[in-house]
């Protein structure tokens, strides 16, 4: 059997637990740490494939959740998989529904089989086990697909905590024996446990022991604070593979990157940059802008001028601003093709920084001129 996503250790940082990495997938190589724009839908919000392409995507983001209940897998697969139907020849990954499911569907029931649930959209009434998600994931054809897991909510009781570590590993095993498309599609088990460290340690075995291409880390930024969910990664990548990927799920605000990418994770995914931009927020190198606020009225400088997308070469704040308050979809179009830009080349810097050894000066750089404080 041939092993469709293999990571390619390219460098340590000196002085934390930064990798310079590169993924190589059936559709495209992907140099890491490497942040995965949303699109939950099959379509990162507002933006076209082109698009995509534009800003320097390599691999995107998609929910099994979302698509098995709106199309359908059925019509994704006969159009292609995911890279057929929407016409992104990038890579893809999709995200099993062990977050969605918990966090969108009404009057869920878990058991140790799967989650029943209805749906967000019309009250249907539906059901996951890791035996049909792997069967949608397989159906929708991305490149890297996750293990179905349950993702307990913050707080939780250590014995909540405990009982749902052992079903996720459980349904990690089955999603294995279950997946059907091993040489063509990745499988990435997921790391949970709670806030609990000796939970977390013993899921990462288990999951090593269970031997996947890639491991991600769910479970976090779900309402704990960020101190805590940077010593919970601190004691958790120490007990990954230092030749396999490491994806930290959900999570990806500027120092998330940093704190992330400092504690040996490789990939992110985050809605912060798509969602906030259709609110009319800005991410620059000097930190947020709303764009809608009065000051923007009559400013004729880009969004960003240290920012080399198309939008900041090109539009003006106050024009941007004007298209936002009349409501006109360009508005949020070029604030999103800005903010994904923003993040991809904010990634590329940490990458070029790290090829460099100079990722925590980079780091403290970043922050002071961001207006975060270092931690
Ligand atoms: N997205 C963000 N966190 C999680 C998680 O814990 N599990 C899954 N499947 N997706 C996520
Ligand atoms: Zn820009």
């Amino acid at each position: 059997m041939t092993q469709p996503i293999r990571y390619e250790l390219l460098r340590r940082d000196e002085h934390s637990l930064a990798r310079r990495g590169r993924l190589t997938t059936p559709h495209g190589v992907i140099e890491t740490p490497v942040f995965m724009p949303v699109g939950t839908q099959a379509t990162v919000k507002t933006m076209a494939p082109w698009e995509l392409a534009e800003v320097g995507a390599g691999i995107i983001l998609s929910n099994t959740y979302h698509l098995h209940l709106r199309p359908g897998e059925e019509l994704v697969r006969k159009a292609g998989g995911l890279h057929g139907f929407m016409h992104w020849d990038g890579a893809v990954l999709t995200d099993s529904g062990g977050f969605q499911v918990f966090s969108l569907a009404d009057l869920r029931k878990i058991t140790d089989d799967g989650v029943t649930f209805r749906s967000h959209l019309d009250g249907s009434l539906h059901s996951f086990t890791p035996e049909s998600v792997m069967e949608i994931e397989n159906a929708l054809g991305a490149d890297i697909i996750m293990a179905f897991d349950e993702c307990p909510p913050y707080p939780a009781t250590r014995e909540y905590v405990e009982t749902s570590l052992r079903r996720t590993l459980d349904w990690a095993a089955r999603c294995k024996a279950a997946h059907r498309r091993p040489d063509e599609q990745g499988l990435f088990g997921i790391v949970q446990g709670g806030e609990h460290i000796d939970l977390r340690k013993e899921s990462a075995q288990r999951l090593v022991e269970l031997d996947f291409p890639g491991y991600a880390i769910g479970g976090l930024s779900v309402g704990e604070p960020k101190p805590l969910m940077y010593e919970i990664l601190s004691a958790t990548t120490p007990w990954l593979p230092a030749d396999k990927p490491r994806y930290l799920m959900g999570v990806g605000s500027p120092d998330d990157l940093f704190e992330g990418v400092e504690r040996g994770v490789d990939m992110f995914d985050c809605v912060l940059p798509t969602r906030i931009a259709r609110n009319g927020t800005v991410l620059t190198s000097e930190g947020k802008r709303v764009m809608k606020n009065a000051r923007y009225g009559d400013d004729f400088l880009p969004l960003d001028p240290n920012c080399q997308c198309k939008v900041c070469q090109t539009f003006s704040r106050a024009y941007i601003r004007h298209l936002l308050k009349a409501d006109e979809v360009l508005g949020i179009r070029l604030t999103t093709y800005h903010n994904v830009y923003f993040m991809l080349d904010l990634m590329k810097q940490i990458r070029q920084s790290l090829d460099e050894g100079r990722f925590l000066l980079y780091k403290q750089e970043f922050y002071a001129r961001y207006g975060y404080n270092e931690t």
